[in-house]
């Protein structure tokens, strides 16, 4: 069978990445292989995100884009699946004559069918059907990339919680948990495959298990911590009202689970909270925080805000920078609050202008910058255990340009701190064997955005118990 060429565009979240995976590995049957190179694709799909008005826009705008190959190709295919394709569905067959393929959320395990369908006989084909099972018929993992060192498995898909900004619950559908053997199994595939660190992903992974009577999302940490050869565990996202104590506890007790936590507040105002039906008061989030430290002292603790949410007020506001202050995070993502189509607050009355949202998010943004400063200045002279990665991002292997300026990789920190470090000549031609290993980083600088060391020790081989290799740097 002659190799199709297949590019997949994917904008937005970490769910949106496995599911480029996943379509990359149904449609793989039918000869389909990645490209890069979108011009001489057969095939486009493009891997939508509708959780903020911006996100939506991108989406649209990058289709649109897309005539054009399509004017100088007639014959490629242009699919569009994820959130906007939910949200949207027919709409975007309309609005786009050179739109092919439209398909939701839960569609991807039909795309084969849908694909042949339309290399057959070019018809157009729009499916946004949601179910309310999740291991039917998927999902099975994709492939990998050479030298992936991390991989996302996704353990929970939709959400039930209804924050009333959100528009989550109404394009992934009602939360679904997968059987924890099924989990097990794709993730002892990626260990096979190569992965030494998984993420398990979900809206909401600390509700794991419970809709259905499965295990609890810490019973199924202490499983994944068993499989053999891996080396991290990590997963996001935590709803805070979720986070039990026992989930606390696992952050001191099991060996591979890294020391970071993503835990989203939104606010830091009670009547705020309240309305976007959070579950949880400024306290109750304040306490986890507390005991999250006790149990972990060295945990990283990263969050998400929403600033302008409606009827905000600058008091409101003031208590948000008041609870960053206190918690202090090793990071965030702060958005300006949009309307979402089906989401209650679209409704709510007390907008609040456009460029006081973008005051608020600059202050908050320039608050944090200020601590995350801090909190790295704090890490210099420090020595931290990375798992090494691969060459730094925008930077090739032989980028090596002068002594002063030797090639540099990174690798994450069990906080997810990424680490860039120089590579000594000597481990340069033996990339395959510092890719995947744990190395220790003496860590000399700091920039709001990044840090950066020298390798003291390793490559280790990164599966804890089995040593170190030969090499020594
Ligand atoms: N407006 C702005 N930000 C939003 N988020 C979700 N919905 C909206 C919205 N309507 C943010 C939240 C969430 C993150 C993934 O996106 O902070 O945690
Ligand atoms: Fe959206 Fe809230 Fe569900 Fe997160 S928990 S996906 S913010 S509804």
């Amino acid at each position: 069978m002659k190799p199709k060429l297949l590019h997949i565009s994917t904008i937005g979240c970490q769910m949106n990445v496995y599911d480029a995976n996943q379509i990359a590995g149904v449609l793989a049957p039918l000869g389909y292989i990645g490209t890069d190179a979108i011009e001489s694709a057969d095939m486009v799909i493009v891997n939508t995100c509708t959780i903020r008005e911006k996100a939506e826009q991108k989406a649209f705008s990058y289709l649109g884009r897309l005539a054009k190959i399509k004017i100088a190709n007639p014959s490629l295919i242009v699919a569009v699946g994820g959130c906007v394709a939910q949200q949207e569905g027919e709409t975007i067959l309309k609005r786009m004559p050179h739109v092919d393929l439209v398909f939701g959320t839960h569609a991807i395990f039909r795309l084969p069918e849908m694909v042949r369908r339309i290399e057959s006989s070019r018809c157009r084909i729009v499916d946004v059907r949601l179910s309310d099972t999740i291991d039917v018929d998927g999902p099975v993992a994709g492939p990998v990339s050479d030298g992936q060192v991390s991989a996302f498995v996704t353990i929970v898909r939709g959400c039930d919680n209804y924050c009333t900004y959100c528009v989550v619950p109404h394009v992934r559908g009602r939360e679904a948990s997968r059987d924890p053997d099924r989990i097990i199994e794709e993730i002892r595939m990626r260990v096979e495959q190569g992965v030494r660190e998984v993420t398990l992903l979900g809206q909401n992974v600390n509700s794991y298990g419970s809709k259905e009577g499965l295990c609890s999302f810490a019973e199924l940490l202490a499983r994944v911590d068993g499989v053999d050869g891996l080396s991290r565990i990590r997963f996001t996202t935590s709803h805070p009202k979720d986070l039990s104590d026992d989930l606390i506890r696992t952050f001191g007790r099991l060996e591979k689970l890294c020391h970071h936590i993503h835990l989203p507040v939104q606010s830091g105002d009670d009547g705020i909270l309240k309305r976007m039906n959070r579950k949880y008061t400024r306290n109750a989030y304040l306490e986890k925080i507390a005991g999250l430290r006790t149990a972990c002292p060295d945990i990283a603790i990263t969050s998400d805000f929403i600033v302008g949410f409606p009827g905000e007020t600058d008091r409101q506001f003031q208590a948000t920078l008041g609870l960053i202050e206190s918690v202090r995070y090793d990071g965030l993502f702060a958005f300006m609050y949009s309307d979402r189509p089906n989401a209650p607050a679209a409704a709510f009355s007390g907008k609040i202008a456009e460029s006081v949202k973008k005051e608020r998010l600059q202050a908050l943004l320039n608050l944090q910058e200020t601590i995350t400063r801090e909190k790295h200045q704090a890490i210099v002279g420090q020595t931290l255990q990375i798992l090494v990665e691969g060459p730094s991002r925008g930077l090739k292997s032989d980028d090596t340009d002068s002594a002063s300026q030797p090639v540099r990789w990174s690798g994450r920190a069990s906080s997810n701190h990424i680490i860039h470090f120089a590579v000594p000549d000597d481990l340069l031609t033996k990339k395959e064997l510092l890719t995947g290993t744990f190395a220790d980083i003496m860590i000399e600088g700091a920039h709001a955005h990044s840090l950066w060391g020298r390798l003291i020790r390793g490559p280790k081989n990164a599966a804890p118990g089995k040593g170190e290799t030969t090499i020594a740097a």
